[in-house]
This record gives C-alpha cells, structure tokens and sequence, in this order.
C-alpha cells in the first residue's frame, strides 16, 4: 500500500514536470510547431487543414510560417478592397477542398475560412506527383499570380507575374516571352525557392518563396563582372522607373478616360506596377509595354 502511494506521488510529480517542460519547449523553442497567431491553427474548426501536427518541426513549415503566403488570409480580410467568397480561390486552402462540389453544403467562405496559402494549397497526400505537389511546379505559382482574377473587378490588374514573365496580355505589343520560360523547367519555383542546404531553415528560397539576385550568378548565367544582375538591376529599374512616370504624367493629364487608348495606356502601366513594381520578370517586356503607352500619347487628350 505504502509501495503503491509513493508510485502514484512520484507519477504525478513526473507528470507535472513533464507537462511544464513541454510547455516550455512550446513557448521557446523555433523547431515546435507553436500556434501561428496569424496563420490560424484552430484545431475545433473541420476546415483546419492540421499539416503542423507531423510536419511542423520541419525547414518547409518554419519557412513558410515566417513569410508572405502565411499571411495570405489576414492581409486579405484585412486589406483595402470589398470581399467576395472567391477571394479564397488564392487566398486561403481550402476554397477547392471544401467545395460544395466534393463537399455539400460547406460553409468554407470568409468568415469560416482558416487556412492561409498554407501547405494544401500547393501539396496533398493523395497526390502522385513528386514531393505531393498539387500541380506540376511549372503551372503552381501562375494559377494564382495572375493578372486576372476575374473577381477583384473589371479593370483591376491585381497580380501581373504570370503574364510578364510569360510576356502576353498587354495592349499593342507582341508577344514576347522571357528567356528564363525556356531556359527553367520548374519556372517561378527555379528563382523562388532554390536553397543552398535542405536541412536548415533559409531565409530566402525555399519555403519563404524570396527570390534573392544571388540565383541569377549561382546559375552560372550572369557571373562576369560587367553581366551581374547587382549591377545591371538597378539600371533597368531606374529605367522603367522613369518611363513609368511619363506613361503617369500622360495618363493624370487626360480628360477622357473612358476612350480606348487610354484603357490600353493604362494596362500597360498596371501590368509594369504589378510585376513587383517595376516589370522585374520581364524587363524587354515591360520597356515595350512602356514604349507603347508613351506612343499613344497623340491619340490622348
Ligand atoms: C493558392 C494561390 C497561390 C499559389 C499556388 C502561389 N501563391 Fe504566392 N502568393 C499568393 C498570395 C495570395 C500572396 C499574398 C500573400 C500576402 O498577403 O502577403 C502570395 C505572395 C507571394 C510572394 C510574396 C511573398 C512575401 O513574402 O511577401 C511571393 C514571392 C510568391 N507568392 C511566390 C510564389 C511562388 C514562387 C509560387 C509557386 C511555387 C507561389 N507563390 C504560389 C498566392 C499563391
Ligand atoms: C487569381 C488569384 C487571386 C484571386 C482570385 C485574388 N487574389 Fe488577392 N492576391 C493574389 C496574389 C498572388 C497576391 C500577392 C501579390 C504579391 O505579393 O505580389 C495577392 C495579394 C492581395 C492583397 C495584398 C496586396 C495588395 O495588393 O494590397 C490583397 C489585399 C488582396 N490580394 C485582396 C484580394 C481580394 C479582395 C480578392 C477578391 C476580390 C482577391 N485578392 C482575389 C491572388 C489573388
Ligand atoms: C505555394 C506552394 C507551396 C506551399 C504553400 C507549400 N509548398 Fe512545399 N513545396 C512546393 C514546391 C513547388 C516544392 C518542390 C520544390 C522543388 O521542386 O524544388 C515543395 C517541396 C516540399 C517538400 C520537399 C522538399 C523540401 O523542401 O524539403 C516538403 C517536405 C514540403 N514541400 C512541405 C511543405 C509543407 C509542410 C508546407 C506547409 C507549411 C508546404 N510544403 C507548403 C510548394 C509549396
Ligand atoms: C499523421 C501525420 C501526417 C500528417 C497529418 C500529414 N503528413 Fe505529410 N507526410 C507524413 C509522412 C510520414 C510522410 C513521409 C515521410 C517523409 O517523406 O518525410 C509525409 C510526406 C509528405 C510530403 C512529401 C515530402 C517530400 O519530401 O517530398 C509532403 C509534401 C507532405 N507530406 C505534405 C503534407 C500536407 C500538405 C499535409 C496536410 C494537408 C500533411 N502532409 C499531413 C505524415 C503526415
Ligand atoms: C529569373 C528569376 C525569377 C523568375 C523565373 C521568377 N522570379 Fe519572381 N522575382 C525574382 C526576383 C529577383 C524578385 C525580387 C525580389 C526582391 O525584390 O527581393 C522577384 C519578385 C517577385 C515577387 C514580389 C515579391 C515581393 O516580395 O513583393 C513575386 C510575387 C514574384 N516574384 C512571383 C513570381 C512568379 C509567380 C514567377 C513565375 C511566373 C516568378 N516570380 C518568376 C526572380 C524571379
């Protein structure tokens, strides 16, 4: 009896330590997958897609938890522009998932949805593909990074990646594709995710999705001196910069917006402003986009 009491005092004192050191390794440590105050973990919801529970020790989880796709819904509820449903389709896994399609009567719209661009948005265990991908990596990003989403508005040019990079969609010029769409099988994914060291936690490339101009060397593509993107950059950005500003100067300055020179002026300027600012993906692209809207300017009043 004496044998049986000490036993049980002991197991609940080992518990108790046990429990507080767990709780320690939750709050401190970077390799537990502690609840992600934006990138909503609640575990009550069916819809919490529960990736974090085998996978949240690993580099792609850490990655992603510190970047831009773990904030995909808040910056979405959170943002500047009216909200539909179909939002989700990018912003959040789970739109597809739970669709009423594969799932009669979901209610997966902006007030349920908990999951970010998060790991099922990209990744299923159904999957064949290498690494589970969804998709093949070639068509991944550009289902997403598109100009039109076909939602934000008529007009909108909300994302123009895709388009830039693969040089289309713009108004008066001809097609006119980067060399990289030839030159990288695995496109966007090629620049955006390359990684020096699988096993640790990156801070760019990877699962941050943060292209660095490092790749453009690494590559061995653009590595003599007077060829280094470090260099040659800030050129053409201080380039486009300044044709931006006239295409903007020319477009304040027109009375009738409603006139179809104006309408393809300005979607040339939106496409440049959509590409990461200043038409990075497709620099010959984004001049001739420019050079275009600049030779309208006769037609503009
Ligand atoms: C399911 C839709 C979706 C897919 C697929 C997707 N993205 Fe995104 N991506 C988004 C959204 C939405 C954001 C905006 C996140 C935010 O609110 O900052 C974003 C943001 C980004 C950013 C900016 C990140 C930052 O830290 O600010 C990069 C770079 C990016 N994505 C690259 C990629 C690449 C490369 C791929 C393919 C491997 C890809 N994305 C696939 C929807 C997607
Ligand atoms: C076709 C996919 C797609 C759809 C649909 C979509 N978005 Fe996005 N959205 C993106 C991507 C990709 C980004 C990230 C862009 C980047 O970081 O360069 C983004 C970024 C954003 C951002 C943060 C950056 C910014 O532009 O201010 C907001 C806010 C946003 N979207 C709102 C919306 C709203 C509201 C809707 C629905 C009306 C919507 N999005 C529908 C793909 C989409
Ligand atoms: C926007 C799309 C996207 C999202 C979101 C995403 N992945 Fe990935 N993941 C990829 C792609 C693309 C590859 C293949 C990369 C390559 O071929 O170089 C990959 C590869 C992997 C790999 C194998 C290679 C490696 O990096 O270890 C693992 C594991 C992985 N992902 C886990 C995850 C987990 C866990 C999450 C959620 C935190 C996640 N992924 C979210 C696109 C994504
Ligand atoms: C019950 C545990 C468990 C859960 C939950 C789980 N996985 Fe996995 N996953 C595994 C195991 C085990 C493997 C195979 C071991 C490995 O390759 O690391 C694996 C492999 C993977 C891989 C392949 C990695 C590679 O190297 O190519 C990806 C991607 C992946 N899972 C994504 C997901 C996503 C997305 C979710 C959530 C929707 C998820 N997993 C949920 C246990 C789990
Ligand atoms: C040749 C390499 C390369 C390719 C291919 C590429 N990118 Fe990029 N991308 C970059 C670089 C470099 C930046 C600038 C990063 C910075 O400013 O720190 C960038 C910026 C971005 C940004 C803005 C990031 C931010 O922080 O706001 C997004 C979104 C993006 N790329 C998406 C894509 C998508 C989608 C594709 C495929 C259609 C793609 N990229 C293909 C190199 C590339």
């Amino acid at each position: 009896m004496k044998q049986a009491l000490l036993f049980l005092g002991l197991s609940v004192l080992m518990g108790t330590i046990a429990l507080f050191s767990l709780y320690g390794y939750d709050q401190n440590s970077t390799l537990h997958a502690a609840p992600v105050a934006d990138a909503v973990t609640d575990t009550k919801t069916p819809f919490a897609e529960g990736c974090d529970k085998c996978h949240g020790h690993e580099p792609a989880y850490q990655e992603w938890r510190q970047a831009g796709h773990s904030h995909a819904l808040v910056n979405l509820i959170e943002g500047p522009y009216e909200l539909n449903t179909s939002c989700l389709s990018c912003h959040s896994a789970g739109y597809e998932i739970f669709s009423d399609r594969v799932y009669p009567g979901h209610t997966y719209n902006v007030k349920t949805a908990v999951n970010a661009v998060s790991c099922a948005s990209c990744h299923s265990h159904t999957s064949k593909s290498e690494h589970l991908l969804v998709k093949p990596a070639k068509h991944l990003c550009v289902t997403c990074h598109k100009m039109d989403c076909g939602c934000a508005g008529a007009g909108i040019v909300h994302q123009s990646q895709s388009e830039m990079f693969l040089g289309r969609e713009g108004a008066g010029v001809k097609r006119m594709p980067s060399p990289h769409v030839r030159a990288m099988k695995k496109r966007c994914v090629t620049c955006h995710m390359v990684k020096e060291n699988p096993e640790t936690v990156a801070q760019h490339g990877g699962h941050t999705f943060k292209a660095e101009l490092s790749v453009c060397s690494t590559a061995g593509c653009h590595d003599s001196a007077d060829n280094s993107m470090e260099v040659k950059l800030p050129q053409y950005r201080a380039e486009i910069e300044a044709k931006m500003q006239a295409v903007k100067t020319m477009l304040d300055a027109t009375s009738n917006k409603t006139s179809q020179a104006y309408l393809d002026a300005k979607l040339n300027y939106d496409m440049v402003k959509g590409d990461s600012g200043y038409g990075l993906h497709n620099m010959p692209y984004a001049n001739a986009l420019l050079d275009y809207s600049l030779s309208l300017k006769s037609e503009l009043e």
